[in-house]
């Protein structure tokens, strides 16, 4: 299979770790043995605050967001330096690069590419671009609810759902001031114009998404 992981800077970079990045690396080595793989990475805790501080400078939006990209590019070379020579060398900084650098064989790390989205909706693009069979985003709740549940108890887990009801849950949450939906809104609708199978799941522990690829977990299947 040719699998698309997107791991949200939350879940692999909340403090910068070696071991994190270890074991993330461990693990996809293990998929890359038998799939073609391509991991986008967040910026997490040091994107925001990067973007903080520019913000306060008086940057714009749109330079906020480029230097978000920078942090995103760096957590992707971490886990390249962590991959090691299982992985291209840096990360590319287009999807047409990226399609390039796969025919190496090797593990394609990358981060953001341009201002205005987020790695969510780099990783779906990149699924789509790649022609890949499988996305899967590894963040730090267990799929994909109803409502937000940090602030609704009764929001219940979808175990599977289609795109549209994806984009109807997303629409619904991103209008919650402080909310944040697992996948975002250009990613769901990317993922529904090219019925992207996807599969959100909680990422904090590494061997989940070698579980997930083996099709065995515990999130929520978006069937394109
Ligand atoms: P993330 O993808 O980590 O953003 O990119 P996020 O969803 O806010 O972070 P998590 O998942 O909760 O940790 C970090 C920032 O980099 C910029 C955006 O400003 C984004 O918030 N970015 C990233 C872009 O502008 N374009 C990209 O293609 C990727």
């Amino acid at each position: 299979m040719k699998i698309v992981v997107s791991i949200g800077g939350s879940v692999l970079a909340k403090e910068l770790k070696p071991d994190k990045f270890r074991n993330y690396a461990s693990a996809f080595r293990e998929i890359a043995k038998d799939h073609t793989l391509f991991i986008v990475t967040g910026g997490g805790k040091a994107a925001r605050e990067y973007i903080g501080v520019a913000r306060e400078l008086g940057a714009s939006e749109a330079v906020s967001d480029d230097i978000g990209i920078q942090v995103t590019r760096l957590n992707a070379r971490l886990m390249i330096a962590a991959i090691g020579d299982d992985a291209f060398h840096e990360p590319p900084e287009t999807y047409r690069d990226a399609l390039k650098a796969a025919i190496t064989g090797k593990i394609v790390v990358m981060g953001g590419v341009v201002p205005g989205q987020t790695t969510d909706a780099v990783s779906a693009i990149l699924a789509e671009y790649t022609g890949a069979d499988l996305l899967i985003n590894a963040t730090a709740t267990d799929g994909v609810y109803t409502s937000d549940p940090k602030k609704d108890l009764d929001a219940k887990k979808f175990d599977s759902m289609t795109a549209k009801q994806l984009i109807e849950i997303v629409t619904k949450t991103d209008m919650a001031a402080g909310a944040n939906s697992p996948v975002d809104i250009l990613a769901s609708k990317i993922i529904e114009r090219s019925s992207i199978r996807t599969i959100v799941l909680n990422g904090e522990k590494p061997g989940n998404i070698v579980d997930a690829v083996k099709g065995k977990h515990n999130g929520t299947v978006i069937e394109g």
